[in-house]
């Protein structure tokens, strides 16, 4: 049995997230996970809010709620819509956990006793009305170079012109507005990654079965201009992981906590900790799969996430690691994805543009976003969604290929024969060539599967269903009964059999579908096939079944244009 590390990079707390956040991790990572799970292997699958930073702090400031609660609150929330979406985590943990704020520590403890750490003192934009230091985004003021009077403290929107806080005229604070700012010294913890460069770019050069669109983001950073540069990872900022070495305080750090990007990634592995607390495991339990010399030697560990995280999980968290020089585990297979747009343009969740979680499981459940995301995953280039493309694709692939073939055969057995399968005649050679081409298919699934081409899983996974109904069409049961009812009879049985074969191998992608095709049988999962022999004799003459309700509706040109128009705007 192989054992299974799998994470998804997790979510920022503020805010719901839409669709194309959803397909660029958490969604393709779940996809996975399940499949790892019915192929019988052990599995860990890890997500979690991410929690920490100013985004989270501002939000909660405009929610008019303590950062501590409002992050509480919509970890709830977003726990429910990843319930809602069938994302099967074993955990679905929180950065700001005690687990955190622990290892955290202890991270960079290590690495200031590796000699990684040092010290620099920076001038930075203090907002006396705020009483706060302000980050580069959260400074407005006019671009000394085109006159726009938003420009921001790290960069002007308008001429792109990159800034520093202290080139805007008459700056002001985004937050307050207030212009009383002053330029003051502040100490902050740098990790020296340009240390460990060479030893980055070797790990990563022993990656070679990573997607291009990894590596070349990595290289990039590596290589591009002055190389690796050392990377702040302490804030001035009220909410976040204390600066400590260990246990221990830290010496002029007081006040300051760790920088998210610091922090998150640490995440992957406290969340494993949360799991065995929450579950009332002992440590070794968690460490089996992190530690290297505990257990975790034979894990293969895989990490989904959008290129925008790629740099963070290339080379900092692993720099985080490695320079720790504790055996900890590392990521084995990166799978990043391109973005998906909305309806000619970016989804954005400062604009709110676009589909959000919420919205999605209001109008339809889960598996038509599933199945539609899934199969147009961002994987070689950015994709779109549009409306059009969304009902078509459900239409024809879950309503006419799917639901279609299942309803059918249930139906015509029922009316023919009764809600208990047939027997009927041995098996002819046009089964005998299905077989055959089915079990062709099988292991072209599995392969795409377990390489994560999400795309093509798909693909060939509709292909397996299309096969059903060009056998079902193909051998007619409902004329071959009128002459030969046991063969009939056998055709029947066969395509029930194929029914209970969709269920299966739908599992990881419409989870809810799959179950009901397999309830409809009596069962409430199914082992995963090793063949089509086998599973196609599952069902046995008499064996009772129920026809199901529709399994996918069609979507209606007038409910594609009233979405369409409904998420045309800009969501509140
Ligand atoms: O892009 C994001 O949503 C980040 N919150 C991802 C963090 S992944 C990791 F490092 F934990
Ligand atoms: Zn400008």
């Amino acid at each position: 049995m192989e054992r299974h590390l799998i994470t998804s990079a997790i979510p920022y707390i503020n805010g719901i997230k839409h669709l194309g956040n959803l397909v660029g991790s958490q969604l393709p990572a779940d996809l996975y996970a399940r499949y790892q799970r019915a192929k019988g292997n052990e599995v860990l699958f890890l997500c979690a809010t991410d929690e920490h930073g100013t985004p989270a702090e501002l939000a909660a400031a405009k929610a008019g709620k303590p950062v501590a609660e409002y992050c509480a609150e919509m970890h709830e929330v977003q726990a429910a819509l990843a319930k809602g979406f069938r994302l099967s985590f074993d955990h679905f943990g929180r950065s700001s956990s005690p687990q955190n704020h622990a290892l955290t520590q202890h991270f960079a403890g290590q690495l200031d006793a590796e000699g990684l750490i040092s010290e620099v003192s920076e001038k930075q934009v203090y907002s006396n009305t705020d009483g706060r230091f302000l980050p580069d985004r959260y400074i407005e003021g006019t671009c000394p170079n085109c006159g726009y009077d938003k420009a921001r403290g790290d960069q002007c929107e308008n001429c792109t012109k990159q800034l520093d806080p202290t080139d805007l005229i008459e700056p002001r604070s985004a937050i307050s507005g207030s212009t009383d700012l002053e330029v003051r010294e502040t100490k902050h913890l740098y990790l020296r990654q340009s240390v460990l460069k060479d030893r980055l770019d070797a790990w990563i050069d022993s990656k070679s079965d990573w997607p291009v669109l990894t590596t070349s983001i990595a290289k990039k950073w590596l290589h591009d201009g002055n190389g690796l540069q050392d990377r702040g990872i302490t804030r001035d900022l009220n909410w976040g992981i204390p600066v400590r070495k260990g246990n221990a305080d830290w010496p002029g750090m007081e006040g300051k906590v760790f920088y998210v990007w610091f922090d998150a990634p640490i995440e992957y592995i406290a969340c494993a900790s949360e799991w065995c607390d929450a579950q009332g495991l002992d440590d070794a339990a968690w460490e089996r799969w992190w530690r290297t010399d505990k257990g975790a030697g034979d894990v293969r560990y895989t990490q989904f996430m959008g290129k925008d995280n790629v740099p963070f999980h290339t080379l900092s968290f692993p720099a985080t690691i490695l320079g720790s020089n504790e055996p900890w585990k590392m990521v084995d297979h990166l799978k990043s994805f391109n973005f998906l747009n909305y309806d000619g343009g970016q989804f954005s969740t400062s604009q709110g543009r676009g589909i959000f979680m919420d919205q999605a499981l209001e109008i339809l459940p889960s598996d038509y976003w599933r199945w539609w995301l899934l199969s147009h995953a961002p994987e070689n280039s950015d994709s779109e969604f549009t409306w059009e493309n969304f009902q078509s694709t459900v239409n024809k692939d879950l309503a006419d290929v799917l639901g279609n073939f299942v309803s059918r055969i249930t139906k015509f057995c029922r009316s023919k024969f009764g809600e208990a399968v047939p027997a009927g005649c041995a098996f002819g050679e046009e089964e005998e060539a299905l077989i055959a081409s089915l079990n062709a298919r099988l292991a072209e699934y599995e392969k795409h599967m377990s390489a994560m081409e999400v795309r093509k899983s798909a693909q060939e996974l509709r292909a397996i269903w299309t096969s059903g109904n060009e056998y079902l069409q193909s051998v007619a049961p409902w004329t071959t009964f009128k002459t030969d009812p046991d063969r009939a009879a056998m055709q029947t049985r066969l395509g029930l059999n194929l029914a209970v074969l969709f269920g299966v191998l739908s599992s990881p992608f419409v989870p809810d579908a799959s179950a009901r095709i397999l309830e409809s049988f009596g069962r409430s999962s199914q082992p995963w096939p090793q063949n089509m022999q086998d599973i196609l004799g599952t069902l046995q003459p008499e064996d009772p079944f129920t026809v199901p309700e529709v399994l996918f509706a069609k979507i209606t040109d007038d409910q594609r244009d009233d979405w369409q128009a409904r998420f045309s705007g800009q969501r509140d």
